[in-house]
């Protein structure tokens, strides 16, 4: 089989996402948000609950290894974060700016807005933007954390193995507590949560519908979360708000973890599939990208604010912190989706494979070779080191 016969075998960007041009501010904006007044969202589970009379613990010993690490690292939402702090808002926004406009004495963009529903903006209504965007961010952030519970309680029943029944259980305690505490903090310390972003909602609920047991692990354990710990990772460090810092410190305790479980599981699962299988979840894995990069767009906060963004689009994607943010974001799916020798399946050693074609045309490939998170979980567990110092 010649490389065109592999390559002709996979779908086309139109047929994966619904358009050709995955920068097309039309199809993106078209995809909007459900009637906000749902309180319930129904998605059909197509997967079989599935048993094991195989008890045999340890099996698969990173696995067990990793459930006893989440046994002891638990931590408790409610007391062991500082929530008697105060949030100024204002000065938060106003830090997180300075730390990408190290040079700007306010909040309007080093860019040019003129001919954009932004030409009269100043400093105020930047910091409403701000505002509003940070209660976007974090509503999407428990968004994901609910799709995060759901996810694993669904692969408590749905996964093969004991070891990973065991250490899916862990994480449903784990994602409940993330639902919680970012409700928490929307609730009492900012101003107003979002609904779920639509492309956001489109993912979780194809990740959800797929009968197989495998992609609710790419999907969620490696696409999502991986992202998500990028996500929390950049905010942590580019946020001076105590409480907010400590809870995504606790937060992305969990999270490596979370994500390791993914990369350990589907790294012995795919040895034992088909090309053709191997296939389905490059196809995944490239749509969940875009998926996730198309919420970027954060068209919620810009409805609200009454904002025809669409003028705004070609402006705002050329500003360099926003590309360089954009493009962290991908700095752990990368590696894993390497690891998991998805890059370049199919193709001969040597030769470019459809995945990472996929990731050069988003332009974060160059996140390849960081360390991928089956290795590093155990450096990132705060909870652990907090409690080393404080015996
Ligand atoms: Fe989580
Ligand atoms: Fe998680």
């Amino acid at each position: 089989m010649t490389i065109a016969d592999i390559r002709g075998k996979m779908r086309s960007n139109e047929e994966i996402l619904g358009r050709v041009d995955l920068d097309d501010p039309d199809a993106i904006l078209a995809v909007t948000t459900l009637d906000e007044t749902d309180v319930v969202h129904a998605v059909e589970d197509n997967a079989e609950a599935i048993f094991t009379w195989n008890y045999e613990q340890g099996e698969r010993p990173a696995l067990n290894r990793l459930y006893e690490k989440a046994k002891t690292s638990q931590w408790n939402g409610q007391t062991d974060l500082p929530w008697e702090l105060d949030v100024d808002i204002e000065k938060t926004i106003r830090d997180q700016n300075a730390v990408f406009n190290p040079d700007s004495t306010d909040l309007v963009p080093p860019f040019d807005v003129s001919g954009t529903p932004l030409e009269t903006w100043g400093d105020k209504e930047f910091l409403e933007l701000g505002i509003e965007s940070q209660n976007h961010l974090l509503s999407q952030f428990m968004h994901g954390e609910q799709g995060a519970l759901v996810c694993t309680a669904k692969i408590v029943e749905t996964v093969p193995w004991i070891d990973a029944k065991y250490y899916a259980a862990t994480q449903v305690v784990d994602e409940a507590r993330h639902v919680e505490v970012f409700a928490k903090y929307l609730d009492t310390k900012l101003t107003g949560h979002y609904p779920i972003n639509a492309h956001l909602r489109m993912l979780l609920d194809d990740i959800i519908e797929d009968s197989r047991w495998d992609m609710t692990y790419l999907g969620m354990q490696i696409m999502v979360e991986g992202l998500a710990l990028a996500a929390f990772g950049m905010l942590y460090q580019t946020t001076s708000e105590p409480l907010l810092k400590q809870l995504l410190r606790y937060v992305m305790s969990d999270e490596a973890r979370h994500v390791a479980f993914g990369v350990i599981t589907l790294q012995e699962y795919y040895q034992n599939l088909t090309t053709a299988e191997i296939r389905d979840r490059q196809e995944f894995a490239f749509e969940a990208a875009v998926r996730m990069r198309d919420r970027f767009m954060q068209q919620e906060v810009w409805q609200r604010m009454d904002i025809d963004v669409k003028p705004l689009i070609p402006i705002i994607r050329q500003d360099p912190g926003r590309i360089m943010f954009q493009q962290l974001l991908f700095s752990k799916i990368v590696p894993n989706c390497k690891k998991l020798g998805l890059l370049d399946a199919g193709v001969p050693e040597g030769q470019k494979g459809w995945l990472r074609e996929r990731f050069e045309e988003m332009d974060v490939i160059q996140f390849e070779d960081l360390a991928d998170t089956g290795e590093e979980y155990e450096t990132l567990d705060a909870v652990a080191q907090d409690r080393a110092t404080q015996s």
